[in-house]
């Protein structure tokens, strides 16, 4: 099995009602969780790396990870760059071998994002690579960039036909209410997305997949392990899961979830660390932290994004 792209995996996911899961990756652990729980449920994946994590970990360092992955599990993996932002860069993670790109030129003019999408979509395609184009802003922290909840704005289902005729994306990113980061929603507040946009949006383009973003939940339980082990992350909210799951039997073909993992990764790191004060071996809290992140993915694949069974 090699690298794949997305599309025979979102023709499938539409037409089946379930999503992708679209875990973002930094490192050797965080790979081995995903795509070992993605193997027990024999669950197609999406790894994404954002530019932030392709700098962390240099360029080769994840593109081999995410080979061993797939030579140890046997799976169908697309490989996906999160939030490119320039047309270098996609072309870069092109060369590279990535399998799927993200361009994400939402902060620019109607005109200019749908030129820009179009350059990294002709790239893309013509090396059989996919595109991820986004309409709207989220909330929230992606890289350096803070888009304050002023700032953000849902999709206008009014546009998506033009821009995605004019660009020729393979998959939208939509802004439905979910945002970046841990703190999503106002404490006090019931969650909920805009399940009007994403209807709106999926009558105007019939069969075609579309992309939540900002889509962690927020597992208190490990923001409470968090507070309780020296941390403080008051207010921590995130997606409802019955409306992740409810938006992936409609169009929602992907889904994207990194700060669940973070909070999995350093709630189970800290906890240990405090209950072992003497440990200084890597590999005793890392190896805890990736089986968490196991059973983390384990959970969204069969009660979030319903795609267990589907590689
Ligand atoms: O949407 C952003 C992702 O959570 C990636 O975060 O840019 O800090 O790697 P990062
Ligand atoms: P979360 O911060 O909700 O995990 O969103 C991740 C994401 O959208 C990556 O592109
Ligand atoms: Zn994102």
């Amino acid at each position: 099995m090699a690298l794949v792209t997305s599309r025979e995996m979102f023709e499938k996911a539409y037409n089946g009602g379930y999503a992708i899961g679209a875990f973002n990756v930094n490192n050797m652990e965080i790979i081995q969780g995903i795509t070992e729980a993605a193997k027990e449920c024999q669950a197609p994946v999406i790894l994404q790396v954002s530019s932030g994590a392709r700098k962390y970990a240099n360029r080769t360092y994840l593109v081999k990870l995410v080979e061993a992955a797939i030579e140890e599990t046997g799976l169908p993996i697309c490989l996906h760059l999160d939030h490119g932002d320039t047309f270098e860069l996609c072309k870069s993670c092109v060369d590279d071998g990535f399998t799927s790109v993200m361009i994400d030129a939402s902060s620019k003019s109607f005109e200019d994002h749908i030129a820009l999408t179009r350059q990294v979509g002709e790239y893309a395609n013509d090396h059989g690579v996919v595109v991820e184009a986004e309409l709207g802003t989220l909330a929230g922290v992606e890289d350096d960039v803070n888009v304050s909840a002023e700032d953000s704005s849902y999709t206008r289902p009014e546009d998506v036909q033009e821009f995605v005729e004019r660009t020729g994306c393979d998959s939208l990113a939509i802004a439905i209410g979910t945002s970046h980061g841990a703190y999503k929603f106002k404490p006090g507040t019931k969650p909920q997305l805009r399940f009007d946009i994403l209807e709106e949006v999926s009558r105007r383009l019939p069969g075609f997949p579309i992309v939540l973003h900002g889509s962690s939940s927020v597992p208190q339980e490990y923001v409470q392990m968090i507070n309780e082990y020296g941390g403080s992350m008051p207010g921590a909210i995130g997606v409802p899961e019955d409306q992740l799951r409810e938006a992936s039997r409609l169009a929602v073909c992907k889904i994207n979830i990194d700060s669940d993992l973070r909070l999995a990764m350093t709630g189970t790191v800290r906890k240990f660390l405090a209950e072992h004060p003497g440990e200084f071996d890597p590999r005793k809290y890392l190896g805890p932290a990736r089986e968490n992140i196991k059973q983390l993915v384990k959970h969204k694949i069969i009660n979030v994004l319903g795609c267990d069974g589907k590689a």
